[in-house]
Formats: structure tokens, sequence, C-alpha cells
């Protein structure tokens, strides 16, 4: 297996799609490795994992821990790690928290969410040779109202100008969250570097759903989301048996006992 590259997710734009998904855990981050180019410890493990209201709960000590191990399990995967609310809202607070995380975690780069705003931060961390990923549109850790952007020509100007900025601050890739199609089409165009759009059409070059929603775990599932297997219902199922097999005394049968 041999490991994938920034250079290798940058020589697919325009040719192969990139395949990316969120892991939180040993389990998902070893299945994940065998058929992902990325995969994103996300800032999404507060909702997902810890059933925290918003992303900007989450603490970056608790991402470095579940990054740590991701990264443990992963042979091939890039492993990017999702910088966390307030953890870079200038370029030196940015710079001392991202040379923390790879520090620790070894991850092999960061994705921060923003624009035109950040794009001096993130130029400041790869200037200094900190790989980045960018993340525009719709931006969970600042946004209050969780609709498709890009609907009126304000809004698409807007992302159009933080797609730009953010690529020319130095990124090797772009997610671009819950946009219009036309716009996520437009985006891929005109940046150099890959687009990896969730709930950002097929014209992006690459994908990124989280894992807990195609399995079906995750409480909320906007359209976007296309679930792979239902596992809650799995889950609740075999709970269910076992339960009834140890009030029933079925469980532990002599197969599962030492004699
Ligand atoms: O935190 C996350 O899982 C993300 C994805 C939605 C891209 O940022």
């Amino acid at each position: 297996m041999k490991k994938i590259t920034i250079k290798k997710i940058f020589s697919k734009k325009n040719k192969t799609p990139i395949v990316c998904t969120t892991a939180y855990s040993k389990a998902i981050a070893k299945i994940a490795d065998k058929y992902c180019d990325i995969i994103l410890v996300g800032d999404s493990l507060g909702m997902v994992l810890y059933g925290m209201k918003s992303t900007r709960d989450i603490k970056i000590e608790t991402m470095i821990r579940h990054a740590k191990t991701v990264k443990s399990f992963t042979k091939k995967s890039l492993v990017v790690f999702d910088m966390p609310y307030k953890t870079y809202s200038n370029k030196f607070i940015a710079y001392k928290n991202a040379k923390k995380v790879m520090r620790i975690t070894k991850c092999d780069a960061i994705k921060l969410e923003g624009g035109k705003k950040i794009a001096s931060i993130i130029k400041y961390l790869t200037n200094k040779k900190i790989p980045v990923m960018g993340h525009v549109g719709l931006l969970p850790q600042i946004s209050t109202v969780f609709k498709v952007r890009g609907k009126n020509f304000i809004q698409e100007e807007q992302i159009l100008r933080d797609a730009k900025a953010v690529s020319e601050s130095g990124v090797f890739a772009i997610v671009i969250e819950c946009v219009v199609e036309s716009l996520a089409k437009k985006i891929t165009k005109i940046v150099s570097v890959p687009t990896i759009g969730i709930g950002a059409s097929k014209y992006c070059d690459g994908q990124i759903i989280v894992s807990d929603d195609m399995l079906g775990l995750s409480d909320l599932s906007p359209k976007f989301v296309k679930e792979y297997v239902n596992l809650k219902k799995i889950i609740e199922k075999s709970i269910k048996k076992y339960s009834s097999d140890v009030k029933q005394r079925r469980f532990p049968s002599n197969k599962n006992v030492y004699k």
C-alpha cells in the first residue's frame, strides 16, 4: 500500500475523483484507509460522538486524542486535522496550535474554515511548510443559518472571492460545503487546486461525507447525504436480541463458556 501524498492529491485535479470521509476512531480509520484518499478528523466529532450542539464546542485536546488514534491506524490515506473554532484566530495562534497538532498527532495536514478573511493566516502557515486544506461555502464554525449557499449574486460573488483567496494562499485542496451546483462548478473551474464537495455537486474534484452520516448513525441527515446503510437499526436489533438472550438465559450458551 503506497502512502498518498499531497502531490498525488494535487495531481488528481480534473482527472480522478478524490475520495474522502471522516474518521474519529480506530475501527473506521482502518476501513476508510482501504478506500479513501483523504481521512478528515473533522470537528464534526463534537456533534457526532459527543452530542454537542455545535462544532464550536469541541476542544483541541479532544481532537488531538482522536486524531492520534486515527493517524496511528492509517497507513495509506492522507490524514487531515480539522482545526477547531478559535484555534487560528490570528497567524501566531494558528502557527503555535498547528505545530502542536502536527507534532503530537503526526497528521499530514490541517484544515481551516473561512475565506478571504483568513487567507493571510493560511499563507503564513503554508510559508512555514504546514500543509493546509481550505473550506469555503457553508462554514459550520461561524454560521448561524444552515442553508445552501450561493443562491443569489451577492453570496455567489463572495464565495467565489473566498475560494480564489484561499486557493492563492497555498492550500493543496479546498472543501466546498453546501453550495448550489453552478457555483461549485465555477469554483472548480477557476481554482488551480482540487475541490472536495460536501453538498456541492458532482462537479467538484472529489467528495466527502461524514462517516456517521453515510452509515446511518446520525440523528440529522441533510439532503446531500447518501445513507449507505442504517447501522442504527442494525445495532438496535442486535442489542435488543442480546438483552432478550440474557433475560431468557440463552446467553452465554455452551459455546461461550470455559470448561
Ligand atoms: O468537520 C467535518 O466533518 C467537516 C466536513 C463536513 C468537511 O468539516
